[in-house]
């Protein structure tokens, strides 16, 4: 198979955790006779201090042209006190509209050699492994009329929820899709108590499950939502929801697990490639000291080539790799806990690559 790969690096342990990435993905070219291309792009922090600009129209096209985009982190002190315009972050934000970015996938999984970081007992934890899929377009942040106003004498604030039909169902359809592939269960959260958008939101969630009769679908009120991730993230396969409801509830799940450097993001475009980055920022407190995990970006890697290549076997040969290199007891800093040694960034990529090269 052949596939161009646009790479953003960005900033911090950004460009780091890519290279190990990066890495990754040329050992599962080799190993299952692949030519993937990688194209690099600026963005962030680094391309500001380049171009000018946190996202250059080159690297737009440079996305556009390609099958798949791989990001790392932008952000960091240096650019903190720029106006609005040339913030690192601009950067992110602009690459998500320029590509459709309407959905973004976060799985939760769980590694029993790790149990020790996650605030959850491990009766509690154990074998969890959901995905949350937060809507990214619609919503409460988007929605006009937003702003303040004098209304009978008194100051007044208004923020509006918008939603689609369509919106609704193409998010709802990708979470059904997923929920095939895996165990089989949708669970969607709303507020269809109060909000009549989370009424319609629910009403398009019983239209789509007519189309997937092997998936089963149960709606959740978004404060039991809340409160189920933590008294037992177990029962939950895909998670789909609305776009505030679902920033909010993402970030409850990522640290159910432990650590930020372990965990994978993928965002799916309705038109162009999807995008793929690790949750974590640029961590401008380790960058350049080659200590960064680079797990989550490798996992992320996994996902572009299981969601926009379709290569489940080689997703899974990364995963698995993974975890038997944690299995075996190689730490990265953030979660060796104290431990003396721990293995550098270069190392923990070097150690993955064997470890998914090894059983050949
Ligand atoms: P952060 O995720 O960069 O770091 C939080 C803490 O976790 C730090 O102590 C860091 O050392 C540690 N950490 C993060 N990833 C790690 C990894 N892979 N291995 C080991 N340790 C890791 O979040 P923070 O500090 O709030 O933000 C730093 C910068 O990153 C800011 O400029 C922020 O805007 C930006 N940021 C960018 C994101 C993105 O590009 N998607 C997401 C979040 C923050
Ligand atoms: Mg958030």
């Amino acid at each position: 198979m052949q596939k161009k790969i646009a790479v953003l690096p960005g900033d911090g342990i950004g460009t780091e955790v890519t290279r190990g990435a990066v890495e990754i993905l040329k050992a599962v070219a080799d190993r299952y006779g692949h030519e993937f291309q990688f194209n690099y792009g600026l963005i962030g922090g680094t391309a500001i201090d380049k171009t000018g600009h946190p996202l250059p129209e080159e690297t737009v096209t440079l996305c556009k042209d390609s099958d798949a985009v791989l990001l790392g982190a932008v952000g960091g002190p240096k650019w903190d006190h720029n106006p609005p315009h040339l913030r690192p972050e601009k950067g992110l934000l602009s690459i998500r509209k320029h590509l459709s970015l309407y959905a973004n996938l976060r799985p939760i999984s769980f590694y029993a050699s790790l149990s020790e970081a996650s605030p959850l007992r491990k009766e509690v934890i154990q074998d969890a492994d959901f995905v949350i899929v937060r809507e990214l377009t619609g919503g409460l942040y988007f929605g006009k009329p937003s702003g303040r106003r004098v209304e009978d004498g008194q100051e007044t604030v208004v923020d509006t929820l918008v939603y689609h039909r369509y919106e609704i169902k193409r998010i709802i359809e990708l979470a059904f899709t997923l929920a095939e592939k895996r165990r089989g269960k949708v669970t969607s959260v709303d507020k269809a108590n109060v909000l009549e958008s989370s009424r319609m939101w629910r009403e398009v969630a019983e239209e789509v499950s007519k189309d997937f009769p092997a998936v089963e679908l149960e709606h959740m009120l978004v404060d039991n939502a809340a409160m189920q991730l933590i008294r037992n993230p177990r029962q939950f396969d895909v998670v789909v929801t609305e776009n505030m409801f679902g920033d909010i509830l993402s970030d409850e799940a990522s640290v159910l697990t432990g650590s930020l450097g372990m965990l994978p993001s993928a965002s799916i475009s309705s038109e162009g490639p999807n995008l793929y980055e690790p949750i974590h920022g640029s961590a401008p407190d380790i960058a350049g000291q080659n200590k960064a995990n680079p797990i989550a970006a490798i996992l992320s890697a996994a996902s572009m080539l299981r969601n926009s290549f379709s290569l489940e076997e080689e997703a899974k040969a990364v995963e698995a790799a993974v975890e038997s290199v944690l299995e075996a007891g190689y730490r990265t800093a953030d979660l060796a806990g104290g431990r003396t040694k721990s293995l550098t960034t270069e190392q923990m990529t070097e150690e993955i690559k064997i470890s998914m090269l090894g059983d050949e």
